[in-house]
């Protein structure tokens, strides 16, 4: 058996865990220099460790797990020297660029929604600097696609007490460095955006009963937006449309797990967590 050191929490580290062949390898630790991870307990019961400690392990292979930092992980790597021969780069297993598997996902999605011709529009709540939205927009480029965001980050919403204050100070600021001028020079099919701009689900309070949407994105972090989405869209949902509910294994985000569990619990739907970065679950109709 091979001892297996993950470095880089996520869902980059949990897709590294489960696509090896458990019969060889043994994951012994995660590490992570996150240290709002640090001391928590993951998927197969080994707590994250920040990479000071790798020394303190055996292992065969360091496997690098990266999210966006894979520059500054390997420099850390060689602080800690960690030889070389130990270090496998995930990504470059393959040698080649990969898309993330939430957009690889989103892709063959929408092949079965244009196949099967599945009626209604798409949306996303939760925009921010349209990274995912451009490819919602040239993957089903002639539907229409609502933008909701604040494009101004979290604001002063109103949550459950106790969901702000698992909020870390860093989490609570991010997501105000955008703007709509940002997101729609993304687009490539443009003229078919609307943006809503301000708190969901306020702004989607016009949009009748009889809207259909085939594909919807929710990734807005939080219990409260994210369960006023599925209450909204989910009577909404054609028949064969899919709902991506994004961080719902809820490590960085609890909220957004406990919303798709009571969701799913109380409405009877059924979901499929998939392996992307962020562990992305979609729900279906
Ligand atoms: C994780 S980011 C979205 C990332 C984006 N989908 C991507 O793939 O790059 C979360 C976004 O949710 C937005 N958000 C959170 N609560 C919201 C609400 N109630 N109404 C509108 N936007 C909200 C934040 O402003 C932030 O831009």
């Amino acid at each position: 058996m091979k001892k297996v050191l993950i470095y880089g929490y996520s869902g980059a580290g949990k897709a590294v865990e489960y696509s090896l062949d458990e019969r060889e390898y043994e994951i012994v630790g995660y590490i992570d220099d996150n240290v709002e991870i640090q001391g928590k307990t993951v998927w197969g019961g080994c707590p994250v460790v920040g990479s000071e400690h790798i020394k303190d392990y055996e292992y065969d292979y360091i496997v690098v797990a990266p999210f966006w930092r894979s520059k500054e992980m390997l420099e850390k790597l060689g602080t800690h020297e960690v030889p070389h021969e130990k270090i496998v780069i995930w990504d470059e297993i393959h040698k080649v660029k990969k898309l993330d598997y939430r957009i690889a996902q989103l892709r063959v999605c929408s092949d079965v929604i244009r196949d099967n011709r599945v009626d209604g529009c798409c949306a996303e709540v939760g925009v921010y600097k349209g990274e995912f939205a451009r490819y919602i927009n040239e993957y089903l480029s002639d539907r229409k696609l609502y933008l909701f965001d604040t494009f101004e980050g979290f604001g002063d919403q109103k949550l459950e007490r106790g969901e702000l204050r698992s909020l870390s100070e860093r989490q609570k600021m991010e997501f105000q460095d955008t703007s709509v001028a940002e997101v729609l020079e993304k687009m490539p099919h443009q003229e078919n955006i609307e943006v809503r701009k301000g708190f969901f689900p306020g702004t989607a309070a016009d949009i009748s009963e009889d809207t259909r949407f085939a594909f919807v994105s929710l990734d807005c972090d939080l219990y409260k937006p994210i369960m006023e989405g599925l209450l909204f869209f989910w009577p909404r949902l054609s028949h064969g449309g899919y709902i991506f509910v994004h961080d719902a294994a809820g490590f960085m985000w609890p909220g957004a797990k406990r919303a798709v569990d009571e969701f799913c619990k109380e409405n009877n739907a059924v979901r499929l967590p998939i392996l992307d970065r962020c562990l992305t679950t979609i729900i279906m109709k």
